[in-house]
């Protein structure tokens, strides 16, 4: 349904799940532009939890200078398993209609955009997503705010492992974030030259596991006595997180016991998340929060702004969370390409 900018006074908006950098880019360039179309906005905080205790601030442009540099969110974020029940749904949207909330921003990913789709048949305001989330698992834009810095910080921590496992000839299993996606895993894999990336896009571990590890497990073991016969030099393996069964830990002792590799495992874990978000976030974020912003004064409702070949565009809630953004077949072709070549110089 469409409505008129007069009918549009007040917007909301909240950061949830797992914070991303650059969200506070977004919530900067929405109060910037809310600003620019005379509209009132107010934040709520940690996640969903603060529409449903009610606690906010009202949020003006001295709130939001000098905060575009910023990791984390000024907003502060959290999971809401109350947004799954009636009863949170419920006192949200009461929230809502206290405090005369005509539109309301979520930055965050799938898990988020869920609750806003469920709020949005109580509630008669217009919902509209912005995705942030590191992982980069939402379907319909080719980025999320926060995947670039996440990799790059990651990509930065394996360059200095590099100098320890190439100084001591060492193997480094790397477990990197991403949920239940190879996005981290891939990109940032293939930007540190890892001679292994072990993700979900070329280990399937959901049937036969026992005997799918094992076998994986004899392969890899292989290629790393390979490897070092051929040359005596560091060795990284990046492995995408909830993917193997006990995690870089495991994996390792596992190589210790079936062919006596010595393996250091290194969980990279939170610092992934942190940190002040590089340009591409940056820029990504003003443009979705801007965006997001216009998306309310023409009327739109129910959908993720999103970016695609670098154009912003309108994607449905419901597309966005039907599927999770899988890894290109062409990232994971151009690593196996890669291996295949560095493998037959080396031979
Ligand atoms: O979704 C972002 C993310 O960092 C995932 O990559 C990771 O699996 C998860 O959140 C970790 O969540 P938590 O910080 O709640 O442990």
């Amino acid at each position: 349904m469409q409505k008129n900018i007069q009918t549009v006074k007040k917007i909301a908006i909240l950061t949830s799940g797992g914070d991303a950098p650059g969200m506070n880019a977004a919530i900067r360039a929405i109060v910037i532009a809310a600003q620019h179309y005379h509209l009132e906005v107010v934040g709520f905080y940690a996640g969903y939890n603060g529409l449903i205790d009610d606690v906010s601030t009202p949020l003006g442009l001295t709130d939001v200078s000098h905060i575009i540099h910023r990791g984390g969110t000024i907003l502060k974020s959290a999971r809401c398993p109350a947004m799954e029940t009636t009863l949170g749904i419920e006192q949200a949207t009461s929230t809502l209609l206290k405090a005369q909330v005509d539109a309301l921003i979520v930055i965050g990913g799938d898990g988020s955009f869920a609750g806003l789709m469920a709020l949005q048949k109580q509630w008669s305001g217009q919902v509209i997503g912005i995705p942030g989330t590191i992982d980069n698992d939402i379907d319909g834009t080719d980025f999320t705010i926060g995947f670039s810095t996440a990799i790059n910080t990651a990509i930065e921590a394996i360059d200095k492992i590099r100098d320890t496992a190439e100084a001591f000839e060492r193997i480094f299993i790397i477990e990197l974030m991403g949920r239940h996606s190879g996005h981290i895993a891939f990109n940032v894999g293939i930007a540190c030259a890892a001679e292994q990336i072990i993700s979900f896009e070329n280990f399937v571990s959901n049937r036969n596991t026992n005997h799918h590890e094992a076998d994986k497990l004899k392969t890899l073991a292989k290629e790393i006595k390979q490897a070092q016969a051929n040359r005596h030099a560091s060795y990284i393996i990046v492995l995408a997180e909830n993917l193997w069964r006990g995690g870089a830990s495991a994996l390792a002792q596992q190589l210790q016991t079936i062919a006596e590799i010595d393996c250091t495992p290194c969980i990279l874990g939170h610092i992934q998340r942190g940190g002040s978000p590089v340009a591409k976030d940056r820029i990504l974020a003003t443009k979705m929060g801007v965006a997001a912003v216009q998306a309310i004064i023409s009327g739109q409702s129910n959908i993720m702004i999103a970016e695609q070949s670098n154009n912003i565009v309108h994607v449905a809630l419901s597309t966005a969370i039907m599927h999770q953004q899988g890894v290109s077949e062409s990232l994971v072709q151009a690593q196996d390409n890669i291996l295949a070549l560095t493998a037959q110089h080396l031979s």
